[in-house]
């Protein structure tokens, strides 16, 4: 096969830089012969890593705009590990997208190197780049509580008819009548904030699936997250946090036996530690009643770094919206959702998800 496929981004921080830094890192991945440490995916029908190309990008940030993409995810206040160091220069500048709400006000009162620093230029035409670059998907990296900007760049993607990959918790896919939207339009749509490989909604979803399994019944649980980077600066505000809660909870209630009222299961990023940078930290306590009735907990801490966990989801993601728009399949893909995302338009178990990913590789089911 070898195709491109050509992608735009909005939002050139952490997570693009960990996703543009593994398109090289896994450059020589060619066969699906191989166990590849960080892989979901070798190859999705016949699909390389490699073959994804990025074309266009958008940000607001006076150190990224108007450089190389190449050299813009390195820049601060990105602090992602640096994995692969050298990334050759796209031709791709990162253009000035429209702010709107994607700077949260108390951002301003933190030093420069940790946080985004608006450049006084004026927005692009986000709607004619996208179609003079020939990109055929977006993906959304815009920060949690950037509803308007997420509207925007979902509008824009609408317009110059563009596929969209909803890598945060502004509802896209999972909204009816955004979903509806794509659908008219034919275009696939994958969302609504993605899910990291090991990362701690997966960690926890997987152990309440297993406690129903073995007839444990879960009274109580909390997952608590905390980080230092601009992901978890951003969201210190209490305001903007609403949309990601309830992706983050409603990922977790899905595989009980039985809802947990809002008191007894709760999720959510809890502090920023400046000194972390993108080594997030997730406690989770998990509190239940086995044989007998007799209570039982069980306590965890998971450490990751954070973007490139998500990235290796991304680059499946990426690679199953090009299968859609191969097979003109339009709207939300719901298989590929369920699998890769914490809000998707309907839920499954982990499991049950994958399974039907394979089957929508091998062409077996619609979406
Ligand atoms: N594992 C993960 O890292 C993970 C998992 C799930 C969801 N997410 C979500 O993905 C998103 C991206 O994460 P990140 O770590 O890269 O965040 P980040 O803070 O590093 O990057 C956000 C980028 O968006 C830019 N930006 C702000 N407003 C903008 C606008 N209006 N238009 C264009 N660009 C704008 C910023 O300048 C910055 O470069 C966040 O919403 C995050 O919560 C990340």
């Amino acid at each position: 096969m070898g195709k491109n496929i050509k992608i735009a981004i909005a939002g050139v921080g952490n997570c693009a830089s960990a996703l543009i830094q593994g398109i090289f890192y896994y450059k020589d991945v060619k066969s699906d012969d191989e166990l590849i440490p960080g892989l979901m995916h070798n190859l999705i029908d016949g699909y390389k890593i490699s073959d994804i190309k990025p074309v266009a990008a958008f940000d607001i940030d006076v150190r990224k705009v108007g450089k190389d993409l190449s050299e813009a995810i390195f820049e601060l206040p990105n602090c992602t590990k640096t994995f692969c160091k050298n990334i050759p220069h796209f031709g791709v500048k990162v253009k000035m997208g429209r702010v709107l709400d994607g700077v949260a006000p108390h951002m301003k009162d933190y030093p420069e190197d940790q946080t985004f620093v608006v450049a006084k230029k004026k927005p692009v035409d986000v709607v004619e780049e996208l179609k003079k670059s020939g990109a055929e998907i977006l993906i959304n990296y815009c920060p949690v509580g950037s509803q308007k900007a997420v509207e925007f760049y979902a509008n824009c993607a609408l317009k110059a008819g563009v596929s969209f990959i909803n890598c945060m918790p502004v509802f896209i896919a999972s909204d009816k009548n955004w979903a509806e939207k794509f659908e008219r339009k034919n275009l696939p749509v994958i969302g609504d904030d993605i899910k990291s490989q090991i990362g701690a909604t997966i960690v926890h979803r997987t152990l309440c699936h297993l406690f129903t399994a073995r007839g444990v019944p879960i009274d109580r649980s909390y997952q608590l997250n905390v980080g230092g980077e601009t992901d978890f600066l951003n969201m210190l505000s209490r305001e903007r946090l609403k949309s990601k809660k309830i992706s983050k909870t409603e990922s977790v209630e899905s595989q009980l036996a039985k809802r947990l009222s809002y008191d007894n299961l709760h999720i959510g990023p809890s502090d920023y530690v400046p000194f972390l940078k993108n080594n997030k930290i997730a406690f989770m306590r998990i509190e239940g009643r086995q044989f007998g009735n007799v209570p039982m907990n069980l306590e965890l801490r998971l450490s990751v770094e954070d973007s490139p966990n998500s990235a290796g989801c991304v680059i499946d993601a990426i690679r199953l919206v090009k299968l859609a728009l191969d097979r003109k399949i339009g709207g939300p893909l719901i298989s590929a959702s369920a699998y890769l995302m914490k809000h998707p338009p309907q839920q499954f178990t982990d499991e049950k998800a994958r399974e039907m990913v394979e089957e929508f590789i091998l062409d077996k089911r619609e979406r």
